[in-house]
């Protein structure tokens, strides 16, 4: 691979936030300033900042002290895909390219090479902009762990520690009470989330998208528990969850939004559904964006860490158009063409899932 000469950077996070991202960011401007000497430029609010050139000089002190803090100091946007641009004129919308733009302004302030820093999304956007030439390094970041080519992506530790305190917490009341709790959590259409929280906290019965259920064998579960004197139970849901022949529950639809389906509520529904069938008292608790916030846990600040500095070895190595990857323990980089439209999910014969049903766990089916 033809190694091209890189004296200045650019870095941005893309989509939704999670915890790490800070981390990251530090960690390819530290090691791009100290080990390379290169300049680094911050693009505000993700592509966005990109298309409406918006982006500052980072020096080494403007990314000190942010390694535990959460969300990110460049901003963030998911609506802003640079390929398929919302553009409104009154009562009219338009989806436009506007990737030249981009193109023309990372030209117009010298910027050699791109740090793309976030899920699907913008993956599938960097990996178009490598397609038209522009030197990209792509760094996995996600709750959801849905990003393909990666065992997993920073971010989804922390919100695994926070959804399973929660949980823990739930459990007590639950106890109390002897009531169903019924717990949503996030994901999108993975189930990684739920299956990792729940088997954390030791949760009774796990809902996940890759594994429809049947509301049945829920109910029959949760009062064979009672009769046997457990008179609580906790299911653990992820928002994504559904019924064997049915369907996904939306919370919100976002028109501008390239991802435009917000998924939510499946909670709620499964408290009434419950509680008509089997008469025991059933609350939901919806996690929501609790999940995406805070400090993130040594795991995540260790792997941003290394995602940040690997991204800046292997852009000065001469790789470009990949993204970097923790695959089998090891740091490594896979083509971003092949993420590109592409989601991880959980496999329905994953480790956790049959040690989860070893301990009795139940998945609704
Ligand atoms: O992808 C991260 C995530 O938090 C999903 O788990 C969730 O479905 C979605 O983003 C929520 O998006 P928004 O922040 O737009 O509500």
């Amino acid at each position: 691979m033809k190694k091209k000469n890189i004296k200045s950077i650019a870095v941005m996070t893309g989509g939704g936030d999670c915890p790490g991202l800070n981390a990251v960011i530090r960690a390819v401007t530290k090691t791009a300033i100290t080990k390379f000497g290169l300049e680094v430029w911050g693009i505000q609010d993700g592509y966005l900042g990109l298309i409406e050139d918006r982006m500052d000089v980072l020096k080494y002190d403007d990314v000190s002290n942010i390694l535990t803090v959460g969300g990110t100091i460049l901003g963030s946007s998911n609506v802003a895909n640079p390929f398929k641009f919302p553009v409104i004129t009154g009562k009219s919308r338009q989806f436009k390219d506007v990737s030249n733009k981009c193109i023309e302004v990372l030209r117009g302030h010298s910027i050699d090479a791109l740090i793309c820093i976030g899920g699907d999304g913008t993956m599938a956007s960097a990996a178009s902009f490598a397609k038209k030439g522009v030197t990209v390094i792509g760094v996995p970041k996600t709750i959801d762990n849905d990003l393909y080519g990666t065992d997993i992506t920073f971010g989804f530790n922390t919100a695994v520690t926070t959804a399973t305190e929660a949980i823990d917490k739930v459990h007590t009341t639950a106890s109390s009470h002897h009531r169903v709790m019924i717990i949503e959590v996030m994901g999108r259409y993975a189930g990684w989330i739920a299956l990792h929280a729940g088997v954390a906290s030791g949760s009774d019965c796990l809902l996940l998208p890759e594994i429809p259920y049947r509301l049945d064998k829920i109910c029959d579960f949760v009062l064979a528990r009672s009769k046997r004197g457990r008179r609580f139970s906790i299911i653990v849901t992820a928002e994504g969850a559904k019924e064997k022949g049915g369907k996904m529950v939306v919370a919100h639809k976002l028109p501008f939004s390239p991802d435009p389906i917000r998924l939510g509520g499946v909670a709620v529904k499964l408290v009434t559904q419950i509680n008509e069938q089997t008469g025991l008292d059933c609350r939901e608790v919806i996690l929501g964006h609790v999940q995406r916030g805070g400090t993130p846990t040594p795991f995540d600040r260790v792997l941003a860490t290394n995602f940040g500095y690997t991204a800046i070895e292997l852009l000065m190595k001469g790789i470009k158009g990949h993204l970097v990857v923790l695959k089998d323990g090891n740091l490594s980089s896979i083509g971003l063409s092949k993420v590109a439209g592409r989601i991880k999910t959980v496999p329905r014969n994953h480790h956790l899932i049959k040690a989860a049903l070893a301990v009795g766990t139940s998945f609704g089916i």
